[in-house]
């Protein structure tokens, strides 16, 4: 971050117009204006009504401008370039090492939210934590719940530690490297929830994604095997065992995936089974709990 320069609006306009003709989608370019400028999208509104208007800029438009170049030319994800991502009511740091959040997760954690609405849950999961961006959010909303994230990728599990330091550093959140629900054996049979947005693009479908996810987003976080359901099969598998009677499972997963994954919950023993829509009305999240102890 350099010191805050002032610009004419006019300047600012121009330079927009400038990389705008170099190609790319102006609400990518106002974003990054935004996080990496510091010219936040209503002040360029008012800008664009007002051109006579100065501005503070965090950032000098060559900055700018090399970045817009990079994303244009290489794919990189601007988030990639800036360091950040706002997810939710967070400001993330995004890096390589992860998947960037996307939008429809955010669902995921509403969801988890609106379970547990009357009373918080005491120990909850998130398998696959990434950069965090669930974990984080689920240790803010459940302050007084001891969770834990699990991730595969020691890359990853540092991003999700630095976000922690920067959006909750008084979290009650444990990281564990190691694979889905091994590192949790201690609190097997204990979890009152568990959330997932594991792998779950077929790897047939992998190949075909644009570059700028192809080529920059960890294959870890992406390829789900051959049908997709390589990772959701062992998180579904493990939660009669993983979870506390009683306790609930939620998954993202793809946009063709929610019939099989209801099955495979409900082969697992699981009940209460459904599913729950994106913003556009495709089922992209599964819920189940584990079936409470039967009495003797
Ligand atoms: C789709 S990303 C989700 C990241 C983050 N939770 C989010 O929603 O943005 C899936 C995550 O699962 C992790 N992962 C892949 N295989 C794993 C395994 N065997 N055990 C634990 N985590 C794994 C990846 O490293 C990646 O961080």
């Amino acid at each position: 971050m350099t010191d805050c320069r002032t610009l004419a609006g006019t300047d600012l306009l121009q330079w927009r117009r400038q990389q705008l003709a170099r190609g790319g989608a102006a609400a990518d370019l106002d974003w990054l204006i935004d996080l990496a400028g510091g010219v936040s999208w209503a002040s360029l509104q008012r800008l664009l009504l007002d051109p006579s208007r100065t501005v503070a800029m965090v950032q000098s438009l060559d900055v700018l401008s090399e970045f817009w170049q990079r994303h244009l030319h290489d794919n990189v994800p601007l988030q990639h370039l800036v360091g950040l991502c706002p997810w939710r009511d967070l400001l993330l740091e995004s890096s390589p090492a992860a998947l960037i959040p996307r939008q429809e997760t955010e669902l995921l954690v509403d969801l988890a939210l609106t379970h547990f609405q009357a009373a918080p849950p005491s120990r909850w999961a998130d398998l696959g934590t990434g950069s965090g961006a669930i974990a984080v959010s689920l240790a803010l909303a459940w302050p007084t719940a001891s969770g834990h994230g699990v991730d595969l990728s020691p890359d990853a599990l540092s991003l999700a530690k630095r976000n922690f330091q920067r959006c909750a550093p008084n979290h009650n959140c444990s990281l564990h490297l190691g694979s889905w629900w091994k590192p949790l054996k201690s609190w097997w049979g204990i979890l009152d929830v568990v959330i997932s947005n594991p792998p779950y693009i077929p790897s047939s479908v992998v190949h075909g994604l644009e570059a700028v996810v192809r080529d920059h987003e960890p294959h870890l976080s992406l390829s789900g095997g051959e049908d997709g359901l390589d990772a959701i099969r062992i998180v579904v598998n493990g939660a009669p065992t993983g979870l506390a009677p009683g306790g609930v499972l939620l998954l993202e997963h793809h946009h063709d995936q929610s019939s099989l994954v209801m099955q495979l919950m409900r082969d697992a023993g699981l009940v209460e089974v459904s599913a729950a829509t994106d913003l556009e009305g495709t089922r992209r999240f599964a819920v189940a709990r584990n079936p409470f102890a039967m009495s003797s």
